[in-house]
């Protein structure tokens, strides 16, 4: 995607061909800055502290992470203690435990002496296999929202409502949910995006505003709570969100309170769609609600805002009494019912066992 006019990926190899810079997204949208990592420390880090965030960049991250530590210790103990440190950063999004099990997988086939060089590799390859992966989906769903604008005689504008930030800053590049997004918008559909502002860390205000705003696609940014509203009014024609983690049933696990909207939506008959990546499918279980583990995550995210004071800097204020207990779940599961379609890179399937096992039978 373009950044002030340059073609920008989220995560890329530094020019001393071992570093790995980010864009740190903790301090979009007021800074854009770009931070190093060097060690498996800094890659444990940058996810936990959510530097980079979203699932499949997470996933990205970590197999850049492996092979920062194979610089330092490319021993077993040093792949075993990588593959731990990394997979305790956050429990939600499977593209983690899928690139590290990869990442795992290839370097304990190698000598020690080889690993460093094929983790760098496989990184790269992943990264982008992502891009790739991202682009087709984008593509599938541009496909749903001309449908959906031809359907309704190409009105002036198609409203999309979208929750967190599930486009290319949460990927390497191009997004889940907002790559139909980009390419409808690019193909000149006219689409306007309604964007929670998805408390308590607001990665709607701050980082999918930020992200549309840089490719000139119009935008409105709303409450959590107006979604809603919006539907009972005809203001919405289709809600595309992103996910975590995906059952093999068609469940999906996003960021907490994308199932009120999948609620909302169902009540108003606007089509609800999941944009995901094949990584971010876990064949291994089935029930969404029971099985997904959810991250629960500092009481003091919901206790606190960040932003930016009227003479220009970033400031945390405390909004809630100081006694008052917190709890702060990070994401909630959809159940598959409620779920119009999944967009993936292989086109759009039915959210359930059959409709996903129809696309990826070699899972079968
Ligand atoms: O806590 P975050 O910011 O990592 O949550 C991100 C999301 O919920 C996204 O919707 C999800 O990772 C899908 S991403 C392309």
């Amino acid at each position: 995607m373009i950044v002030n006019g340059k073609p920008t990926r989220t995560i890329w190899l530094g020019d001393n061909g071992e570093s790995v810079e980010i864009i740190d997204q903790t301090r979009l949208p007021h800074e854009y800055i770009v931070a190093r990592l060097d060690t498996l420390a800094d890659a444990e880090r940058a996810i936990f502290d959510m530097q980079v965030r979203g699932a499949p960049l997470i996933g990205a991250t970590a197999a850049y992470g492996m092979a920062l530590a194979m610089r330092d210790d490319a021993s077993d103990a040093g792949l075993e203690n990588a593959y731990k440190v990394l997979y305790a950063t956050r429990p939600t999004a499977v593209n983690l435990r899928w690139a590290l099990d990869d990442l795992k997988g290839l370097l304990s086939s190698l000598p020690p002496d080889q690993r460093q060089a094929a983790a760098y590799a496989r990184a790269a390859e992943i990264c982008d296999q992502d891009v790739e992966i991202c682009s087709s989906l984008g593509e599938h769903g541009r496909g749903v929202i001309e449908k959906i604008w031809n359907d309704k005689g190409k009105p002036e504008r198609i409203n999309v409502l979208t929750h967190c930030n599930a486009g290319w800053l949460a990927t390497v590049d191009w997004g889940t949910a907002l790559a139909p997004v980009y390419k409808a918008h690019d193909a000149g559909i006219p689409v306007h995006i309604w964007v929670d502002e998805t408390r308590p860390r607001n990665q709607g205000a701050s980082l999918t505003c930020w992200e549309l705003g840089q490719h000139g696609v119009p935008h409105t940014l709303i409450v959590d709570n107006v979604g809603g509203h919006l539907m009972q009014h005809g203001m919405v024609d289709v809600v595309i969100t992103g996910t975590d983690r995906t059952t093999a049933a068609g469940d999906v696990c996003n960021k907490i309170g994308t199932y009120l909207k999948a609620l909302a939506a169902f009540d108003n008959d606007v089509p609800f769609y999941v944009g995901l990546p094949g990584p971010t499918i876990d064949w291994t279980i089935k029930d969404g609600v029971r099985d997904v583990p959810i991250e629960e995550r500092d009481p003091g995210e919901v206790t606190r805002l960040v932003g930016l004071s009227d003479d220009g800097r970033i400031e945390t204020v405390t909004i809630s009494p100081k006694d008052s207990p917190a709890a702060n779940f990070a994401f909630d599961v959809t159940p598959a019912r409620l779920v119009t379609g999944l967009i993936t890179e292989r086109g759009v399937a039915e959210a359930s066992e059959e409709g996903l096992a129809a696309l990826y039978p070699e899972h079968q």
